[in-house]
């Protein structure tokens, strides 16, 4: 009777930790819920507003990509098993990699969620740039892991010495790099990675992303994926987000080496990729002329917008992606809210650049309302500041 009733007392104890840890473990930071809730048409719809706020690419998705989708109809009524695998294959073949070495993500910010769900803890800390995307720092927030951030150097870029100097065998367990860095948009070369790389212990696992890869231009710059057979701790990350125009369908990935994708395999969502996004992926992979073309256009408005900005005396910082930042010479929040009063909606504000604001690249037609827009209200705030 006695052990009974210790029994129950002690069950009674567990269940309230366990309470405990369930609460903690739910715990997601406001800000995060505020992105994962619809968070950034803050109250606008779609066709009301001029979306220059989340580095998407406005043209949309490749036609064989929307051929493709419509396509789908067909085996929407079936676990995606096929269309999976294809994709797994056509980016491996992409890489010059095997199967093993690719995993899918639900946008890149699956697999940004799944390293830290792997990879960091309470005893295991991110090593990060300050700002940079955020959601890396969040999902180890989730994970109860410490962030240690690291200021970026006087041109914007990611110290990369003082990030390896700050990764310890013991406990860092992920440093992320962004590559072209959010939100920023510059980026470290391949020479200054490779001696990184070098430095970082082995026990500490390196995420790259390279979201924005494809607009560089600066021929320093290197994709990193051709150093995964060297390194067993290196993951590269990539997404259809940007460059092929597929935001809104959710498809990101990682390559790296088999035993590193079967470690981030087990935190992943099964079926997490759907049939008509695998199908659009596929044939936008195919498809020779989608990058060079959005590549192009973006990037040819991006320096129309960038060398008005320069003419008009702001301080522009070079940008090898499809947005980037401007100086406004003061608090960059009222200057937010002014563009929203104009159903124009720019980047959030970055607190510890918190004078910059940034601005991603839409049609030439969007960026004129913005030229025009930008005209009226920073020299306003100015004298109103003054
Ligand atoms: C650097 C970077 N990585 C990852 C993502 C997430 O993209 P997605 O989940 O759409 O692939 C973004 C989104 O803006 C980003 O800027």
């Amino acid at each position: 009777m006695a052990d009974e009733t210790n029994g129950n007392e002690i069950s009674r104890r567990q269940f309230g930790k366990s309470v405990g840890a369930m609460l903690a473990a739910a715990y997601v930071s406001p800000k995060l819920l505020q992105g994962v809730a619809g968070g950034r048409l803050k109250g606008f719809s779609r066709a009301d507003a001029i979306l220059i706020n989340s580095n998407e690419n406005p043209y949309g998705p490749s036609s064989h990509a929307i051929a493709a989708i419509t396509g789908s109809e067909g085996v929407a009524c079936r676990y995606p098993d096929d269309l999976y695998g294809r994709t797994v294959k056509a980016i491996a073949a992409l890489h010059k990699v095997e199967t093993e070495n690719v995993i899918l993500g639900c946008g890149s910010t699956e697999i940004l969620r799944v390293c830290d769900a792997a990879f960091v803890g309470p005893d295991k800390s991110l090593v990060v740039a300050e700002p940079t995307f955020e959601a890396v720092t969040y999902y180890a927030e989730v994970s109860h892991a410490n962030a240690v951030k690291i200021p970026l150097t006087a041109d914007f870029r990611h110290d990369l010495p003082a990030m390896a100097n700050a990764c310890n065998a013991n406990n860092t367990g992920l440093v992320y790099v962004c590559n072209p860095n959010n939100p920023t948009a510059t980026i470290n070369t391949r020479d200054e990675f490779a001696d990184f790389i070098q430095r970082v212990p082995a026990t500490t696992y390196v995420l790259v992303d390279e979201a924005y890869f494809h607009f560089v231009e600066d021929p320093k710059y290197s994709s990193i994926v051709d150093m995964v057979p060297k390194y067993p701790n290196l993951i590269m990350t990539r997404t259809f987000s940007k460059v092929y125009g597929m935001a809104g369908m959710r498809l990101g990935y990682a390559v790296a080496q088999k035993q590193t994708i079967e470690a981030m395999r087990r935190e992943l969502l099964f079926d997490n990729g759907n049939a008509a996004v695998l199908a659009a992926a596929t044939a936008s992979l195919a498809d020779p002329e989608i990058v060079p073309l959005n590549k192009k256009r973006l990037n040819d408005t991006r320096k129309w917008v960038m060398s008005e900005l320069t003419k008009d005396g702001y301080h522009v910082i070079p940008s090898e992606a499809n947005f980037f930042m401007v100086g406004v010479g003061g608090d960059v929040s009222p200057v937010i809210t002014a563009f929203r009063e104009k159903k124009i909606l720019v980047g959030r504000k970055f607190p510890s650049i918190g004078t910059y604001l940034r601005v991603s690249v839409g049609k030439p037609e969007e960026m004129r309302a913005f030229l025009a827009a930008f005209r009226e209200i920073v020299p306003a705030q100015k004298s109103a500041a003054a």
